[in-house]
């Protein structure tokens, strides 16, 4: 169905990792899988879904912080994933549920129309060559998705740090009849990331940009 957005990666999964993948206490969700019925698995919480949270550090920090919003944490790469369950184990967080598996695939098969309170897109892969331009998750077909499955008044908040694609993420959101909003400055309570960190190490400086949900 959808174009991969994300690269092929052969990390080695610790033991630390392997361990916290094999623990079966419903926190994982894997897919395929049938609808997900939101309002049970979080207690009736508004919920969130962030695509991509890499080693899921940001993600734990953000879920503490507001224990009242659930957080669907989607990402594909077995590593990052195991470090994000024992992250939330750890802490006993009841607010976040983790998926295994490509977060578009996700809203197409496994979430129902209007189902999320709001997406987090934190550092995206930037696919900087042109032929790769394809990739980039932001794009008019993804954000016709992503709205579909975003109630109204719901949120996207992104941030990046490659210029060129936040040009593109500009011109595709202002010229979605779905989305309205544009640059913002940066939500102190947004967490760095271990991307961010990166590219504020080698000078590129970071944009975030918070859209909402036409009603
Ligand atoms: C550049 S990393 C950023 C990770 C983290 N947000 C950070 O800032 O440190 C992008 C992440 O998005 C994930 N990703 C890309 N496309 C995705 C998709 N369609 N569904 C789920 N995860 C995706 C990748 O696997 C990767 O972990």
């Amino acid at each position: 169905m959808t174009i991969r957005t994300y690269k092929p990666r052969r990390w080695r999964v610790t033991r630390g990792q392997a361990a916290a993948l094999a623990t079966d206490d419903a926190l994982l969700l894997r897919m395929p899988g049938p609808m997900l019925d939101l309002k049970e698995l979080f207690d009736n919480r508004p919920v969130v879904m962030e695509i991509g949270f890499g080693g899921g550090a940001a993600t734990v920090q953000m879920a503490a912080a507001n224990p009242a919003i659930g957080i669907l944490a989607v990402d594909v790469h077995t590593a990052g994933i195991g470090d994000l369950l024992a992250r939330v184990r750890a802490r006993q967080l009841a607010n976040v549920r983790v998926v295994k598996g490509d977060a578009l695939l996700l809203a197409h098969t496994m979430l129902a129309a209007g189902a999320l309170a709001g997406i987090r897109l934190y550092f995206p892969d930037p696919w900087p060559k042109t032929r790769h331009h394809k990739r980039r998750l932001v794009t008019a077909a993804n954000s016709a998705l992503l709205a579909a499955h975003t109630q109204p008044n719901g949120f996207w908040h992104i941030a990046t740090d490659w210029a060129p694609y936040t040009t593109q993420i500009l011109e595709v959101l202002s010229a979605s009849p779905h989305w309205e909003g544009g640059v913002i400055a940066r939500p102190e309570d947004r967490p760095a990331t271990r991307f961010e960190n990166t590219a504020l190490r080698a000078g590129r400086p970071v944009t975030d940009l918070y859209y909402t949900r036409t009603a």
